[in-house]
């Protein structure tokens, strides 16, 4: 894949900065795009309650996301600064892996622009500004992720000096987009990837196919994950901070020497030496692969 560059943009946005960032345009979303967010919002609303983490909820209240219609990114990032020193800036789509932890380690969160379409409502592979608003923004307002997730973007950058973003962006995955919570009042979700999908809100938590296993730092960046279909394995913590102390100030330099040495698992893999919460069947994923072999 050639990397993205400025060049890639600037027909569409002639205003893109060195550091990839446009400006919102926030007064050009139309009444319909503004609808298809209200949809979403209140879809989710009704079902997170009891579902995601009470940190979430909080983050929501805190900033007043609205429900009426896309956020204007400079009212949301004033208030979001006030709490925990976090921006939200606007990207015109991908951006190089440098440019992506540059922005993180320097607290400010890459956001897309675009909205679905109201015939995307239930499925879309790239992020969108409702999964990158409503699903990522509202944690970011709880003070032990907001630190992580500036830890995670100062890894990424040392990251890039030993050739190896693969493995960490799968913590990226397992954490930040498709992680579960344990909590005193039960399994909760986090992920933004979960939070921002009505489906797998549902599936994440109460389908019987997925396996459950206890976070573990080296484990999960061995383990591959497939981004065009509901997660067969989601990895779960205990707190926050236990998210924070695995990442921050550690030393990667050895782990990022041994990781190339050592086996891959799959997403659906079950080590013996996991702490598994629950086992999945894998029912749903073995239907999913029977029927996409079925002749057409
Ligand atoms: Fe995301």
């Amino acid at each position: 894949m050639t990397p993205v560059t400025i060049d890639d943009y600037k027909d569409k946005y002639p205003d893109v900065k060195a550091d990839f960032t446009v400006d919102q345009r926030w007064d050009q979303y139309t009444d319909e795009e503004h609808g298809v967010w209200r949809t979403l919002y209140e879809r989710q609303e009704k079902l997170l309650p009891g579902r995601v983490a009470p940190e979430f909820l909080e983050g929501l209240e805190v900033l007043k996301l609205e429900k009426s219609g896309i956020p204007d990114f400079r009212r949301l990032s004033d208030d979001l600064e006030k709490l925990t020193g976090w921006r939200v800036v606007a990207v015109p789509g991908l951006v190089p892996e440098d440019v992506f932890f540059e922005h993180l380690a320097n607290r400010r969160f890459v956001a897309g622009q675009f909205i679905r379409t109201p015939q995307q409502m239930d499925y879309l592979q790239e992020p969108d500004i409702f999964h990158d608003v409503f699903g990522h923004v509202p944690l970011l307002a709880n003070p032990v992720f907001a630190d992580y997730m500036e830890a995670y973007g100062k890894g990424g950058l040392r990251a890039l000096k030993f050739n190896t973003i693969d493995h960490l962006a799968r913590l990226y995955w397992y954490t930040v987009e498709f992680g579960l919570i344990r909590q005193p009042e039960g399994m909760r979700i986090y992920g933004a990837g979960i939070v921002s999908s009505k489906g797998e809100s549902i599936f994440a938590l109460d389908d019987p196919s997925p396996n459950r296993i206890k976070f573990d730092l080296m484990r999960v960046m061995r383990t591959n994950y497939r981004i065009d279909d509901y997660q067969q394995t989601y990895f779960v913590i205990d707190s926050f901070d236990e998210l924070f102390e695995a990442t921050v100030d550690r030393d990667f330099a050895p782990i990022y020497r041994e990781l190339p040495t050592l086996s891959e698992f799959q997403p659906e893999d079950v080590l013996e030496t996991d702490e598994v919460i629950t086992r999945g069947t894998q029912a749903y994923a073995r239907a999913k692969r029977a029927k996409e072999r079925e002749p057409a």
